[in-house]
């Protein structure tokens, strides 16, 4: 959602600067250089803190070294910055110390080890009195580079740390530079809290070339990731443009006994007890990987546990998942409170299947001990089985977020609204009037879900919902007196103009509170996605299951998506603004497109192309072409990548893949498991509004779809864009409670931890799924041994050495991928039950049944499309005895389940 005026504020407070020019850091003394293996960087001589960490092979900093003059104020943390709660061993009141509070410059510590480039006493940038001496080293570490911090109990009574927390302050400092500038020198950091195996992932938003990976330097678990408060600063810290610093935590519990007490942190919350002289040595590992891809085999060099699960840690309780462990000493126990069954896969002791237990449900926490003594965690997300979690989405919109009174001055029934979880009731108005005005994403997140939940698993009664909201409500209200625009919200503040009580507890001076003119205005191009995909939802459904009575025959639906799209995008976008950046949800238009072509609408089809090829073309010729509405943004790839993909453009794709790839990790935790950087939505479509890191928003359904295709396209030694890709596409499950009320995200700061009470903008991220959700029969793997699938189950008792028999698990049930034959198999309506694949003769046979739920319409006939990805292969495939229609092969169902053989034409 757009935001200009935080754009100006932020360029507003860096011309301004108040603070700029206070050197609290001590930058005029200079800087010490350094090396150290695979890094070279300097250490600011007066605080000793990291003023630069550069890859030694390639020069990127991965700190913002060109804005450390306007760093340097007091509260602005650094690496190397250290911060605690002490208090007398188990009584009293918490003490809080922070090195970056009042910086003095410390003492330098003289040393005769040549593995040391620097060390300190920190004792003068502390509190004066603190009964703890604090040293600080910057070490080599062969390869690598480390901070080791020890820290003494000076008192004659035993001290607990109830918090011990080492800030990680990367470049991810947006404010003021150009896209090139940003894409060029900035770093996003992604932590995996996983106790003796966590780490931090650093990666250059470029998304090539080297990655930092942060681990433990001898005992430093991983226990929370705390968000540090610090001032605004000069690049508006807490902001779109400046998301902030986070630090690592050793131990958290003077937090979660207070601040966050009404949470249920990641980890167990510890303290630490020092007797009197006693030392504790404690800090951070800094290796290179070779690249994004290679973080995981960066962390096994340093010695620490990995977890790699696959397909990833969003588990539907009728599946298994698999968790791979790579640490050298054996390992003593695997606890999952309860959660899981679990069984060794194989004998090699390292590799065991999890099976979901009948009640567990959300959050699971997997402790695995290693003889060693180190402790990992693995945090899995279970849900009911992937279809019923959209039944009950399904349900839920189309009843509790239906909105019926006709009585409603701004006409917006019927519709489905967004929904406070909280309040439980329809949000009928926020002074953020999209959200209760049908527009923006944050005002159509629930309708455009349950739309997308139609397409995939239509159920008659929810059908009838959505078909009277785009007759009585889209088309009216939304686009209004004929016209395909799209207004920006039908909700809007003007007591003067309607016969309405606004609530005073809102304040209605908002630049957010628009008036009915500015509420009015068509010009929004992401406004037009939403009825788009709402239009092509019910196209499908009214193509597809025929016996359905809609209002209007299937070509309405179609065409409405059609000029919905082109009024707005068509001829160089001339009625929309951001109509020539990538919109979020487009890839649907991809859809849209396919259809026209499949209806042999030619001429409709191809005056789509040429809308979409003008945007192409256009993007093909920028450095960096992911602009949007905001300074940064992770919205405009998906669309991006759909079309210059499409005309087969050379330079954009490979770049939007990068992209990706470097705002979208994978660790071995559902959360963050996928989860692309969104971090200022909530203030847009949430009930908390504030600049948070969001837990699956829709960027993870989104960005998904992009890498799922990059997966499909070459799938030979690309299991790493399978695992990112699959993993944002399921976790839009996750949002979705167990009565079916979908969030906009999950609130990811230690004290919340808590999904957003406001449906918000949640659609957008499952249209992600609808259009992504897939088995994907990867086949043998070398690294993980035995046969991998992603979305479904092995069959282990049907297959064998020659057949592979695959129940799907995944949430729609329509598509799987045969990574072998670099073959896409889509089923138009109904199901896909089974997926036989013959290795030798390279057949597949699908089971095709009527529908994936007993609730849902049932399908006469299916259309089976099929695709050979991959650029320059030719081989084709073709349905047995089958004839072709609308681009596929037709198969009757009327006599229920159907066996589908695809063969090598
Ligand atoms: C590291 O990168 C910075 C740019 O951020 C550059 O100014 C500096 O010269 C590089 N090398 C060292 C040793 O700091
Ligand atoms: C460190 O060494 C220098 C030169 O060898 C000496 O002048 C200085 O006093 C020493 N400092 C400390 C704290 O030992
Ligand atoms: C810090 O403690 C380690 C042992 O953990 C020791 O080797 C090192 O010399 C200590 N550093 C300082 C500055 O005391
Ligand atoms: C949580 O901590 C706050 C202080 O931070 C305190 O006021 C409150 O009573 C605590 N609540 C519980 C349930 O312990
Ligand atoms: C779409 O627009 C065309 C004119 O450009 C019009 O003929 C057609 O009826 C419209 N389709 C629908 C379903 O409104
Ligand atoms: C499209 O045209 C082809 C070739 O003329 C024809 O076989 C097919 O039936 C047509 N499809 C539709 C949906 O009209
Ligand atoms: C493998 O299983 C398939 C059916 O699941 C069967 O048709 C085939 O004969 C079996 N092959 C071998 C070698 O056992
Ligand atoms: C084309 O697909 C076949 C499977 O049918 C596969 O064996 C082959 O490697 C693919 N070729 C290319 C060039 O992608």
């Amino acid at each position: 959602m757009l935001l200009r005026v935080q754009i100006i504020i932020s360029l507003l407070s860096s011309i301004c600067s108040l603070v700029y020019g206070q050197d609290n850091l001590g930058l005029s003394n200079g800087y010490t250089k350094f090396q150290a293996g695979s890094f070279e960087g300097q250490i600011v001589k007066s605080s000793q803190t990291l003023a630069s960490l550069n890859s030694s092979r390639t020069g990127f900093d991965f700190l913002p070294f060109d804005f450390l003059p306007q760093l340097a104020l007091n509260g602005a943390h650094h690496l190397g910055d250290i911060t605690l709660r002490y208090r007398t061993a188990g009584t009293g009141k918490w003490t809080s110390v922070d090195s970056a509070t009042v910086r003095k410059p410390v003492t330098a510590l003289n040393t005769s080890d040549a593995n040391v480039v620097a060390a300190s006493n920190l004792l003068p940038t502390l509190p004066s009195g603190l009964p703890l001496s604090i040293t600080r080293e910057w070490l080599r570490n062969g390869d690598d580079f480390a901070v080791r911090f020890n820290i003494t109990n000076t008192a004659t009574t035993a001290l607990e740390l109830g918090s011990l927390g080492l800030p990680v302050s990367i470049n991810n400092i947006f404010t003021g530079r150009t896209a090139e500038d940003t894409q060029a020198k900035c770093a996003l950091a992604d932590p995996y809290i996983g106790l003796d195996a966590g780490y931090v992932r650093v990666t250059h938003l470029q998304g090539t070339g080297n990655a930092l990976v942060i681990t433990p330097l001898g005992s430093t678990p991983f226990e929370a990731w705390r968000f540090l408060h610090e001032p605004s600063g000069n690049f508006s810290y807490q902001s779109q443009t400046f998301e902030g610093n986070y630090e690592w935590q050793v131990h958290s519990l003077a937090w979660a006994e207070n601040e966050w007490n009404s949470t249920k942190p990641w980890n167990p919350p510890t303290s630490r007890t020092l007797q009197p002289g006693e030392v504790y040595s404690v800090g951070l590992r800094f290796s290179l990987a070779e690249d994004i891809q290679h973080i995981e085999e960066a962390v096994v060099l340093t010695g620490i546990p990995l977890a790699v699960g696959l397909p990833g840690y969003v588990v539907p309780s009728d599946s298994t998942t698999s968790l791979y462990l790579n640490y050298s000493s054996p390992i003593k126990s695997v606890d999952t409170e309860g959660a899981f069954t679990i069984s060794k896969k194989n004998s090699s002791n390292s590799a065991y299947k999890l099976t979901p237990t009948a009640s567990a449900w959300g959050r699971a926490r997997v402790t695995v001990s290693y003889e060693d003594g180190k402790t990992q965690t693995v945090h899995y997300y279970i849900t009911k089985s992937a279809p019923s979690t959209l039944a009950d989405l399904g349900h839920f919109f189309t009843t509790s977020a239906h909105f019926t009174n006709t009585a409603d001055p701004f006409h917006r029934a019927p519709s489905i609204m967004t929904y406070d979880r909280e309040a439980n009731k329809i949000v009928e108005q926020d002074s953020r009037v999209w959200i209760a005005g049908l527009s923006d994403e944050g005002g159509t997140g629930a309708y455009l879900a349950a739309a997308m939940k139609n397409f995939a698993q239509p159920v008659a009664n929810e059908v009838s919902v959505l078909d009277e909201f785009v007759h009585e409500t889209v088309v009216g209200t939304i686009q209004q007196n004929g016209s395909f625009g799209v207004v920006a919200s039908t909700f809007y503040y003007e007591p003067g103009a309607v016969n309405y009580s606004y609530d005073t507890s809102f304040d209605w001076t908002s630049w957010t509170s628009w008036n009915r003119e500015r509420a009015y205005t068509t010009r929004r191009a992401y406004n037009y996605v939403h009825p788009s995909a709402t239009y092509w939802a019910l196209y499908r459904v009214a193509r597809n299951y025929p016996k359905q009575r809609l209002r209007a025959d299937w070509s309405w639906y179609l065409g409405r998506a059609l000029n919905t799209t082109q009024y707005c995008l068509a001829n160089e976008s001339a009625n929309c603004d951001y109509g020539l950046v990538g919109l979020m949800g487009e890839w649907v238009l991809g859809e849209l497109l396919e259809d026209l072509k499949r209806e042999n609408m030619t001429a409709k089809a191809s005056a789509l192309e040429a809308t979409m090829r003008y945007r192409a073309n256009l993007w093909e010729t920028q450095a960096v072409p992911f602009g949007s509405e905001m300074a940064w943004d992770s919205t405009g790839q998906e669309g991006v990548y759909y079309w210059t993909n499409y005309f087969k453009l050379p330079a954009t794709p490979p770049k939007v893949i990068s992209s990706i790839l470097a705002y979208m990790p994978t660790v071995a935790h559902w959360g963050w498991n996928g989860n692309a950087r969104r971090y200022w939505d909530f203030v847009y479509g949430a009930k908390i509004q504030q600049i948070e890191r969001q837990i699956h928003h829709y960027g993870s359904g989104l960005n998904s779809l992009p890498m799922l295709h990059s997966y499909e396209q070459s799938p030979s030694n690309n299991l790493y864009a399978l695992r990112v890709g699959f993993a944002g596409n399921t976790a839009p499950l996750t949002n979705i409670d167990q009565e079916g009320f979908a969030s906009a995200a999950m609130h990811s700061y230690p004290e919340l931890l808590k999904w957003d009470p406001y449906s918000g903008d949640n659609g957008q991220g499952f249209l992600g799924l609808s259009l992504g959700q897939c088995v994907y029969v990867v086949g043998g793997d070398g690294q993980y041994g035995g046969d991998l699938v992603f979305g479904g189950d092995i069959d282990e008792e049907r297959s064998n050495t020659t057949t592979l028999v695959v129940a799907p698990r995944d949430a729609v049930r329509r598509r799987a991928f045969i990574a072998d034959l670099g073959l896409k198999i889509e089923v138009s309506a109904g199901a896909i039950q089974t997926v036989v694949y013959e290795r030798m003769t390279h057949a597949v046979t699908l089971t095709v049944v009527p529908a994936a739920t007993s609730d849902a319409l049932k399908a006469s006939s299916v259309i089976v499309w099929l695709k050979v990805m991959g650029e320059g292969n030719t081989t084709a495939f073709t349905v047995a005895g089958a004839k072709v229609e609308r681009g596929g092969w037709v198969v009757d169902l009327t006599s229920g389940s159907e066996s589908v053989r695809v063969l090598k034409a």
